[in-house]
């Protein structure tokens, strides 16, 4: 008997240790600390709410969720003195999803404009538990500072994802509508903790499908799960749609029966969901229909569009990513080119979705010439999640610091201190709509991002769509307290592991600003090699274009020139090649080999250089998530142990791969201290087929 409850107890307590990763950052574990414990408790102790509707609901069941779990108290449902109070009330800031958070001595008062404020109000209460702050003599008053925040879920109808590398879509389209999922519902929480408040839910490499009768009973099936949290349900449509569902010869933007077929759609979509957010269109893109198609241009789609959905104050989100037009151009000078000269024209319930940089989701990239170009058309922010090009789900890689670097950066639009962050919140050209939004990383995986790690950059994406000038570093502190609830020492080693793990990355991938090397089309591992390829934009060659001389895109004026499609204060940071922050080198200039660096290294020395020094960090970063074992639940400690056992691995792949290649062209030896790579060119090559990713 003895033995049978010691088995038991063994059991519970490493059940207990052992996390899934499914909680995400609203853990809500029991806080250890019992005096903090007992503070807090005092303060959840008895809630009172002046409303009544759905989003009351979930907002008291969410409390009570986290203080049984943090607290291990039940809070009580009073009428009057409370220790916490919940209101609507008129704010003395006007936006619908403000709220203040005051407290005295006895009580805390939470309030909002509307319930969803309320709600982001006491999101924020719990985050300040989870995190161990005091609550004592708060005077909190926030809002969002860009309003639509969303996810975009790069979902297929057959239950793919798009560049996805967590399992398959969390959308079980064949058990919609009459089956709720209650992923569904844990997914609306963990979105309105960070305040996102929109989600595209399928690809934009649309189906026509998901605009059919069929599906959007489904997508009304989701909404109805989402508003509550004070999320709205966007989708995707295809350009096509009017002749592939509505059998119309053509789906030319401006031909009088194409414009009712979408106006019909839109009065069919608000009929059923009222509060749907819009379309989003990627239009003559990648072999996506579009409006250049029929002889129109990206103006003639998007205002069409936007007129079927006005009535409804509904949003055409009409992407930048575009470089259909010149394939023997720049492909960096693409967007601006098609987008600059539309500026002013597009109606006004139109936003341009543009995705951080001017080619495509890159470790690192200058920013999108088209921030801080549209004066008078929103433009809105596109990063991307999921890590495509930044090493899938083996690959820790904290996004926080890369979203900071081109949201801080200075376009110069309007002088000094015109930054990215002030272009997408409005303020610089006074925007009527702002929008922020993140290509998903999420799937079926039960801890919904495969690397347990990369749930953070979810939360990043949220946090920073909320204030575009919040730090990543703040981000990750906050969201290593919520997720691990450990000691300082561990959290702290987490954090630093974070805080590196993105420039790390960039070291053995993409050093000096070398860009568009990785595999063709499945954009895995290392392939610098790559000459051909369907067009010669989708290739290596044409990237980092290295010859005997050097290496690297001249984009000055000796070059594409495309660098003048920057305001002049941002254009001369990268225009001399010998005060260009290395980090830029190779994106904006074609640099020789020998050509010395302020360090005084010679590029390839440098280069090289980075290649090792990153696969060194990534021992180093495998000897500090070790020094926290114990520390943290086993099954995270142990799945990210072995992604980072992956991770080597494959860093070594990356610099073994890249320095062999490129040193057929510089001619020049691998400089002391560092071992020439013992991999030929050949196995180096094959090693994409053993990883079984094309
Ligand atoms: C990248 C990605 C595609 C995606 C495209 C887009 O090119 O590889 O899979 O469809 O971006 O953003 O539209």
């Amino acid at each position: 008997m003895r033995l049978f409850v010691l088995f038991l107890l063994s059991i519970i307590s490493l059940n207990t240790f052992a996390d899934d990763g499914y909680r995400l950052w609203l853990k809500y574990d029991r806080i250890q600390n019992e005096a903090l414990r007992k503070t807090y408790a005092q303060k959840l102790a008895t809630v009172s709410i002046n409303f009544s509707d759905e989003t009351s609901k979930v907002t008291l069941s969410e409390l009570e969720k986290a203080s049984l779990g943090l607290l291990g108290v039940k809070t009580k449902l009073v009428g009057s003195n409370a220790s916490l109070v919940l209101k609507k009330e008129i704010l003395t800031d006007k936006n619908s999803e403000a709220f203040e958070i005051k407290s005295t001595k006895n009580q805390i008062v939470i309030s909002g404009n509307t319930s969803k404020g309320v709600l982001y109000g006491v999101f924020e209460l719990i985050r300040r538990i989870q995190t161990s702050e005091s609550l004592e003599n708060l005077k909190i008053a926030s809002s969002p500072k860009i309003q639509l925040r969303m996810l975009n879920h790069w979902d297929n109808n057959n239950g793919t994802i798009e560049r996805g590398y967590a399992g398959m879509s969390m959308w079980k389209w064949y058990e919609l509508p009459e089956r709720i999922d209650t992923r569904y519902i844990d997914y609306a929480r963990a979105n309105a903790s960070i305040g996102i408040n929109g989600t595209v839910l399928n690809n934009v490499n649309a189906s026509a499908r998901f605009i059919t009768a069929e599906y959007l009973g489904k997508v009304k099936a989701l909404a109805d799960v989402f508003r509550p949290y004070g999320i709205k349900v966007f989708l995707s449509v295809n350009f096509a749609s009017p002749k592939i569902l509505g059998g119309l010869k053509t789906a030319d933007p401006l031909d009088p029966e194409v414009k009712q077929w979408w106006k019909n759609k839109a009065d069919e979509v608000y009929k059923l969901i009222p509060d749907f957010g819009g379309f989003v269109v990627k239009a003559n893109s990648e072999g996506e229909p579009g409006p250049m198609d029929f002889g129109r241009t990206h103006k003639d789609g998007a205002n069409m569009l936007a007129e079927a959905m006005a009535p409804h104050n509904g949003l055409i989100i009409w992407r930048a990513f575009v470089y259909n037009f010149d394939p023997k151009g720049d492909r960096f000078a693409a967007a601006y080119n098609e987008f600059k000269k539309f500026d002013g024209e597009f109606l006004p319930n139109i936003i341009i979705q543009v995705k951080n940089g001017p080619i495509d989701f890159q470790v690192r990239e200058p920013i999108s010439p088209l921030f801080g170009a549209m004066e008078k058309t929103p433009v809105s922010m596109e990063f991307q999640l999921t890590q495509e090009y930044l090493g899938w789900a083996t690959h820790w890689v904290y996004e926080g610091p890369m979203f900071e670097e081109v949201l801080k950066t200075d376009t110069f639009a309007k002088g000094a201190g015109s930054t990215v962050a002030k272009v997408i919140d409005g303020q610089l050209f006074k925007y009527p709509l702002t929008s922020m939004i993140g290509v998903a990383n999420t799937g079926s995986d039960r801890n919904w991002t495969g690397h347990p790690m990369a749930q953070a950059n979810w939360y990043t994406l949220g946090r920073m769509a909320w204030n575009p000038e919040i730090t990543s570093e703040k981000i990750a502190d906050e969201w290593v307290k919520m997720t691990f609830q450990s000691d300082k020492k561990s959290t702290e080693t987490i954090k630093k592991i974070m805080m590196e793990s993105r420039e790390i990355y960039t070291n053995y991938t993409n050093p000096l600003g070398v860009h568009h090397v990785m595999g063709e089309s499945h954009h895995f591992g290392p392939e610098p090699w790559v000459e051909k390829a369907p067009r010669p934009d989708w290739t290596a060659l044409y990237y980092h274009r290295a010859d005997t001389v050097g290496i690297g895109f001249d984009r000055t004026e000796k070059g594409s020139n495309s660098l003048a499609q920057y305001h002049l204060g941002l254009r001369s940071k990268y225009s001399d090649i010998n005060t260009i922050q290395p980090e830029f080198l190779l994106w904006f200039h074609h640099a020789p080999w020998r050509h010395k660096l302020q360090n005084g290294r010679t590029v390839w020395d440098e280069m090289v250089t980075r290649y090792y020094e990153g696969v060194k960090s990534v021992e180093n970063m495998q000897r500090q998530w070790a020094s926290i074992k114990g520390k943290i639940d086993s099954e995270t400690f142990e799945n990210v142990e072995a992604r980072l056992k992956t991770q080597h691995k494959e860093a070594l792949w990356w610099r073994d791969a890249s320095v062999v290649y490129f040193q057929k062209y510089s001619k020049m030896p691998v400089p002391s201290p560092y071992q020439k790579p013992a991999r030929t060119f050949e196995e180096l090559k094959s090693l994409v087929d053993v990883y079984h990713v094309k």
